[in-house]
């Protein structure tokens, strides 16, 4: 997979071809009186969650079955049915109780001037990946012109989201993690599919998300491209390594869940979508798209931009076709069209099969007929069918993307590493503690170096474990503040770090060391060489900390 960084700041040729310009927007509804603005969907979510809790209201079970169901399609909403929704179920603004302005489209990009004259406009980007499509053709250059290729891009985009919230959940400058993979369009097979083809999801299908329960199932990623559910072999593996993903750094996996779009929810380039969601104390939060793009981006900024980001299949033995061609005559058409007929000739060369065929009817029907906007007749125009050879042709790649909020994911991956330990010294001195049960590969700080108390004796052996562990490639911190080692232990806990080493008197006499695991707080004791050994094992998930326990024996007695 190569890698980019293209800039922030975007022109606005590339984001209107994107199509960013006219369609990147949210809903957005006004308080009528005080002119405070609410994203629709989000205003009227929370207006159903209340009637639902309502334990006043007389609905009947049919019509919360109903507020259900559309609860769970908002993003779906057309601007009309937006109106009707809020209308239907009375929505008001949340603050004063006053009427609503009807929904209108707000567009999320920060628009600017770039360059000193402020004549060009730009923006900063909403997504990462326009930078690696306007970069297609120098990538595909790298690659030898030849596909399937993927190329990353990680750095921050920019929206102007109507009601920013929920901490990083929400926020108007956030870090994005994209990859957008170019394949053929007729063969979206992926080489390595086989990898991943047992890895189970919970799918939340469009068939689950329409029918009661609306609840995901089970599934194999190999059974859902089977049954055509999820669209393709590469779209299938791209969510499979996203599943590997998430458990490996740490998401309870009942947490988890792929929900596909729903076909109007889909955004405006998309042919098939899926949604990576991670419940957390906010509900289920959308954490990646993985999205079939189809050819739309680079056929869009080819047509824009005069740059054709075609990519050539070389055919393995040459195809003998009769194709139907236009004949003009070059001196009729030069003395009715003048210096236009140079461009109406070009046009007929560039015609598919299908105008051909269209152009050739009308003449031939009416005398005459239309070519981009000239009226051309039947004697300046013949036909012939000619026999044509061709090794390969040029296409447009389509485009699967993954799409990652690396704040999003974090923030989740806080929330499900976290929990209480009930008993022994938090490290306010409460009976509480704190622990950030974070995998040893996501941790920080992998070890803790604590000396038993704070005691000279202790300090150069502690400055040893550190730099020891520092050039094992192992970030430490030490803690010689002098408080109790089971605070000590605590606070390491509590930001995640997984292991501790402590000095104590019988490591002066005999340089071995106790090494402490976050989760399970059981110790062991080994020299200090070992120790760091073993911590670089276990980090690297080559060795598990039961084994290290069979191996040392746990000590009972700390
Ligand atoms: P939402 O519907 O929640 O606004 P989206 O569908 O607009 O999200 P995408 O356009 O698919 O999001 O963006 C890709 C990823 O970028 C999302 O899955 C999410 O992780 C992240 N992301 C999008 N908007 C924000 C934001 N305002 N703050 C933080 N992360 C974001
Ligand atoms: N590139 C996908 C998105 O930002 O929505």
């Amino acid at each position: 997979m190569l890698e980019l960084e293209a800039s922030c700041l975007t022109p606005e040729p590339v984001l209107k071809a994107s199509g960013h310009v006219d369609k990147f927007s949210d809903l957005m509804v006004k308080d009528a009186v005080t002119g405070t603005c609410y994203r629709a969907d989000h205003l009227l979510r929370d207006h159903l969650v209340s009637l639902l809790q309502d334990t006043q209201s007389d609905l009947t079970q049919g019509q919360r079955e109903e507020i259900e169901a559309l609860r769970e399609r908002l993003d779906e909403l057309s601007q009309k049915e937006m109106d009707e929704m809020l209308s239907m179920y009375g929505a008001k603004a949340p603050e004063t109780s006053n009427a609503l302005t009807p929904a209108y489209p707000f567009n999320l990009m920060f628009a600017t001037q770039i360059g000193p004259s402020g004549l060009l406009p730009g923006y900063l980007r909403p997504e990462t990946a326009q930078g690696i499509f306007v970069n297609f053709k120098r990538l595909l250059e790298y690659m030898g012109g030849k596909l399937p290729f993927a190329c990353a891009q990680i750095g921050l985009s920019f929206r102007n989201e109507i009601s920013p919230r929920a901490g990083l959940l929400r926020v108007r400058e956030f870090q994005q993690a994209e990859i957008e993979h170019f394949v053929n369009a007729e063969d979206k097979t992926h080489p390595k599919f086989g990898n991943i083809r047992d890895v189970k999801i919970n799918m939340y299908g469009r068939s689950q998300q329409m029918r009661p329960p609306y609840k995901p199932i089970v599934t194999s990623i190999g059974a859902a491209v089977d049954e055509g559910i999820i669209a393709n072999e590469t779209l299938g593996y791209f969510i499979g390594r996203t599943a590997v993903l998430v458990d490996k750094i740490g998401m309870k996996w009942e947490h988890v869940r792929f929900r596909q779009h729903l076909e109007h929810e889909m955004a405006h380039y998309a042919s098939d979508c899926w949604d990576l969601e991670i419940n957390c104390s906010y509900g289920w939060v959308e954490c990646a798209g993985l999205a079939d793009r189809s050819a739309f981006d680079l056929g869009n900024h080819s047509e824009k931009s005069g740059q054709e980001l075609t990519a050539r299949e070389v055919y393995a033995e040459p195809r003998h076709r009769e194709v139907l061609a236009a004949i003009p005559n070059k001196g009729l058409l030069g003395r009715t069209f003048k210096k236009d007929a140079q461009t109406i000739m070009k046009s007929l060369a560039s015609m598919e099969e299908a105008e051909l065929l269209a152009l050739q009817a009308a003449l031939a029907s009416k005398g005459k007929a239309s070519v981009i906007g000239f009226e051309v007749t039947k004697d300046q125009i013949t036909f012939k069918v000619e026999k044509r050879t061709e090794t390969g042709r040029n296409y447009y790649p389509s485009v699967i993307e993954p799409s990652f909020g690396v704040g999003r994911l974090l923030y989740c991956l806080w929330e499900h590493c976290y929990y209480v330990r009930e008993g022994g010294e938090g490290e306010d001195g409460s009976a509480i503690r704190a622990v950030l049960g974070l995998r040893p590969s996501m941790a920080p700080v992998k070890c803790a170096v604590l000396p038993l108390s704070k005691n000279a004796l202790f300090e150069d052996m502690v400055k040893e474990v550190g730099q020891l562990l520092g050039r094992a490639g192992l970030i430490n911190r030490v803690d010689d503040s002098g408080q109790s080692i089971g605070r000590r232990y605590a606070r390491a806990d509590e930001i995640g770090t997984p292991f501790g080493i402590t000095v104590d008197f019988k490591s002066t006499e005999d340089r071995t060391v106790t090494v402490r695991e976050r989760d399970s707080t059981k110790q062991i004791r080994c020299t200090i060489e070992n120790a760091v050994e073993t911590i670089r094992e276990l980090v690297a998930e080559r060795k598990t900390w039961a084994q290290v326990c069979d191996q040392f024996g746990v000590i009972e007695d700390v």
